[in-house]
């Protein structure tokens, strides 16, 4: 009889395999290099650029911020210390969070285990979500569960802005290289996303036609000079290395007068 290959075990892979990452990397390095390594390296210019990055994109010292994947704080240490509006982290590692909540020192800032693909806010109630370097490690129908949650806690007009991997970016093909030496072996997964799914997933779920920044051009306003460790500088623009989403939840039209047009009211004939 045919059958299916059933995994039993009872936490999803992103959770297993990012809690065994970090776990061997606190088991063989300093404390605080294993909470920078295991996000990616480039801890202070990295989290400057996204933080420069979502400032590009309207987050101003008021703003709400949801931070999907926050890891061990490397926007969030960045945003602390101008941002006077809530913040929310989540992430699927506590030795992240509590790293993330140290670093930071924001004892007014939220840092929590991500209860599952869900945000766990009120509907329409937060200007801005980031999620950086987060879906390239969920597969792509987590992450679709991930913008449809997205979708609803953002207010109208709020913006998701998140980091992606794709074919069509030369210099992403080297992490496809780690990928196809890491065939059988079980590690963190390094998911690539084409466009068109992006756009089509923005579409069915509501959001409006996305923005994109391919991840190998500087595209990122800079109030300052960025050096990395790896010595590449920016000066004027920045760029992540990986490609950059923006999706907008659609506002209400305005009318002439100002007034917000909502055109499902029911209206005396
Ligand atoms: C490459 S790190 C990026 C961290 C952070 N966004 C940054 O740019 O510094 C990816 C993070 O996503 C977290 N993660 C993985 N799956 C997740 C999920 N389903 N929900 C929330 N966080 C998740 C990992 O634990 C890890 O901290």
């Amino acid at each position: 009889m045919l059958g299916y290959v059933c995994d039993v075990s009872s936490d999803p892979d992103y959770v297993t395999s990012y809690r065994n990452h970090v776990r061997e990397l606190v088991e063989n390095e300093d404390e605080d290099v294993a909470m920078q390594q295991a996000i990616g390296g480039e801890f202070a210019a990295i989290g400057f650029l996204e933080q420069e990055l979502l400032r590009s994109e309207g987050l101003h010292p008021h703003s709400s911020l949801v931070d999907i994947g926050c890891g061990s704080g490397r926007l969030a240490c960045q945003l602390g210390t101008w941002m006077k509006g809530p913040y929310l982290g989540l992430d699927v590692v506590q030795d992240l969070l509590d790293h993330a909540a140290r670093i930071t020192e924001r004892p007014d800032w939220n840092f929590q285990l991500a209860p599952g693909l869900t945000v766990p806010v009120l509907d329409s109630s937060v200007d801005m979500v980031s999620a950086f370097s987060l879906f390239t490690h969920l597969l792509h129908e987590e992450t679709y569960r991930y913008l449809e949650d997205i979708f609803r806690i953002l207010r109208p007009g709020g913006k998701l802005v998140f980091s992606f991997l794709e074919f069509s970016i030369p210099s992403h093909w080297s992490v496809f290289e780690t990928n196809l030496a890491a065939i059988g072996t079980t590690g963190v997964l390094n998911q690539f996303m084409s466009r068109d799914a992006i756009e089509l997933w923005a579409s069915r779920i509501g959001f409006e036609p996305p923005r994109f920044f391919d991840g190998d051009r500087p595209h990122i306003p800079l109030s300052r000079r960025v050096e990395l460790e790896s010595g590449q500088t920016y000066e004027g623009l920045g760029a992540l290395g990986q490609s950059v989403a923006v999706l907008v939840k659609p506002a209400p039209a305005a009318t002439a007068f100002g007034v917000t047009a909502d055109l499902d009211d029911e209206r005396p004939a």
